[in-house]
């Protein structure tokens, strides 16, 4: 073969792979509104910079009469390349090979560019569009996943890993995408369960849809599988292109600093009265969160899943934080099982990767109840609790209103390592709030009182008395728990200093295999 002629054969070799499984299975991949494995990876990277491996490899089987039907790159697609510039590795499942099952083969090529990725330290980016273990395979497939998981496993913590769900993603395959740091599923086009809707009704008679067992957002809204649930695949990429702008490349790094536009001694007047003088009175904590943030961006994590606490990535004077609010709008910001899961997985993704941490505090206490006590809120709540205390980052705490109870503790209180905890004039900070300590303390003299008017006079003075004397945060900060009472106005530019004066921070846990968070 002359040297033209192999020239021309690599060519038709490339041509060939990139077809996948065919123009008719493209095509059937556009009709459901999904794109196919390479447009997702070009949508992904900068432009021009993916770099393929591993597109000639094919499997294995001779079983089925799987010698006869073999494409090139086995129906995934792996490879390297840029987000604004910064190193990323890929894999993308093509679904129109085989159904994107994952052979042996399939599986080493993932576990490849894992490898790779965590020696150069980069984050990992799968995409999941697959009809699971390749059935012809059998136990081949099985032990595929298991290396990957494993993968997973050791990646966790040391390389930002997201996963996109943009078809289905069913049975054991769900494990790879849930050891990960964030899960993007597409609405309507993915789904993903350990069992589907068929072995369901055969085992437990109950008859439901593909759409209400793994839909988005049953993952987004009920189990907290999803972290976020896009509109399209579209909106998917541009989130996966978000998120890692806040990260690290890997552990040993710090987030990027990107240019400021805006006075980082900016002041919001409003904030000064933000807060409704009615104590029981909700409001929208992320309109404060828009109020001090840089370019009032905010990428928040879990929008639908326990809306009672708001997490997620902003940025001061450029810098990646992290920030964890309580939300008086919703179930009036109580800690329940769901925020406490949360909010303990989100300090923890920071801390993993060195992004910093603000707190805004404004949480009545833990919700009661049988239910949330079988359920398990001592273990749960414990989660965020320890979260907290082990984490080593930069840690700014702001008590904007209530901060009662156990839920105090937990919410970065001093004691846990909160580096600078200031709190606003209307902080509220004791073991609880004004009707459940009078009922307690003044229960048996209430019980003399046969008068109602009378009755509701002397509670509400005493509840008076009580707010006066407690509901404030002169008294945490009398014993040095609060740094400081700030003027809201300034909230923004104290935030800023208090993390410039906590760059250099040096804070190490004792040496250990690891803890032993309760999960
Ligand atoms: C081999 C598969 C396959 C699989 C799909 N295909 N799934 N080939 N192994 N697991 C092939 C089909 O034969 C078909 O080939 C092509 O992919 C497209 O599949 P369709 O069924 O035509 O597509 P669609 O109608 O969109 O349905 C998609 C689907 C369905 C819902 C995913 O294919 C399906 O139910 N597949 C099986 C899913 C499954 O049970 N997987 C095993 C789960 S257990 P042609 O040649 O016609 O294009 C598991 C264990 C993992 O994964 C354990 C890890 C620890």
């Amino acid at each position: 073969m002359s040297r033209q002629d192999q020239i021309k054969k690599l060519i038709d070799l490339r041509e060939q792979a990139r077809l996948g499984g065919g123009l008719k299975r493209i095509e059937k991949q556009h009709q459901q509104g999904k794109y196919t494995a390479r447009e997702r990876i070009e949508k992904i990277l900068d432009e021009g910079s993916f770099e393929e491996y591993d597109m000639f490899v094919t499997h294995r089987c001779r079983d089925f009469g799987m010698e006869k039907e073999s494409f090139p790159g086995d129906g995934v697609v792996t490879g390297h390349g840029t987000i604004d510039g910064r190193i990323v590795y890929i894999f993308s499942q093509d679904f129109t090979v085989f159904g994107g099952s994952l052979s042996e083969t399939y599986a080493q090529k993932i576990c490849k560019i894992m490898d790779q990725a965590m020696k150069v330290g980069a984050p990992i980016i799968g995409i999941n569009d697959s009809g699971g273990a390749r059935i012809q395979e059998g136990v081949m497939s099985l032990a595929g996943y298991a290396e990957i998981f494993q993968r997973n496993i050791m990646a966790s913590g040391v390389v930002p890993q997201i996963s996109a769900i943009f078809g289905p993603c069913a049975g054991g395959a769900v494990y790879s995408p849930a050891l990960t740091d964030v899960v993007i599923m597409s609405n309507k086009t993915s789904y993903m369960f350990v069992t589907g809707p068929k072995v369901t009704k055969t085992v437990t008679g109950e008859d439901i849809s593909t759409e209400d067992l793994g839909g988005a957002t049953v993952h987004a809204t009920k189990s907290g599988v999803a972290h976020f649930r896009a509109d399209d695949e579209d909106e998917g990429i541009m989130l996966i292109r978000k998120t890692l702008e806040y990260l690290p490349q890997n552990n040993l790094e710090d987030p990027i600093q990107t240019e400021c536009h805006e006075p980082i001694d900016r002041v919001s007047d409003e904030l000064n009265t933000i807060i409704p003088e009615n104590s029981n009175q909700p409001y929208d904590v992320k309109d404060i969160i828009y109020k001090i943030v840089d370019d009032a961006e905010f990428l928040e994590f879990h929008r639908h899943y326990a809306k009672n606490i708001v997490v997620g990535f902003v940025k001061f004077n450029g810098r990646p934080v992290g920030v964890v609010a309580n939300q008086p709008n919703f179930l009036a910001g109580v800690l329940d099982i769901d925020a406490s899961k949360k909010a303990a997985r989100f300090v923890r993704l920071c801390d993993a990767f060195n992004v910093p941490i603000l707190t805004l505090v404004d949480v009545p206490g833990f919700l009661p109840g049988s239910k949330q006590e079988y359920g398990g809120i001592i273990t749960n709540g414990a989660k965020l609790l320890f979260a907290y205390g082990e984490a080593t980052v930069p840690k700014v705490t702001i008590t904007l209103r209530k901060s009662y109870g156990g839920a105090h503790d937990v919410m970065s209180c001093k004691q846990l390592r909160g580096d600078i905890n200031y709190a606003w004039p209307s902080a509220e900070i004791a073991v609880m709030g004004a009707s459940g300590a009078i009922q307690i303390l003044e229960g048996n003299k209430m019980n003399e009182i046969t008068d109602p008017k009378e009755l509701q006079n002397y509670v509400l003075d005493k509840e008076a008395e009580y707010v006066e004397k407690f509901a404030n945060p002169y008294i945490a900060a009398k014993y040095g728990f609060i740094d400081d009472v700030i003027e809201p106005r300034n909230t923004r530019f104290r935030i800023i200093r208090a993390f410039q004066t906590l760059e250099t921070k040096k804070c190490t846990n004792p040496p250990k295999k690891h803890s032993n968070i309760p999960l």
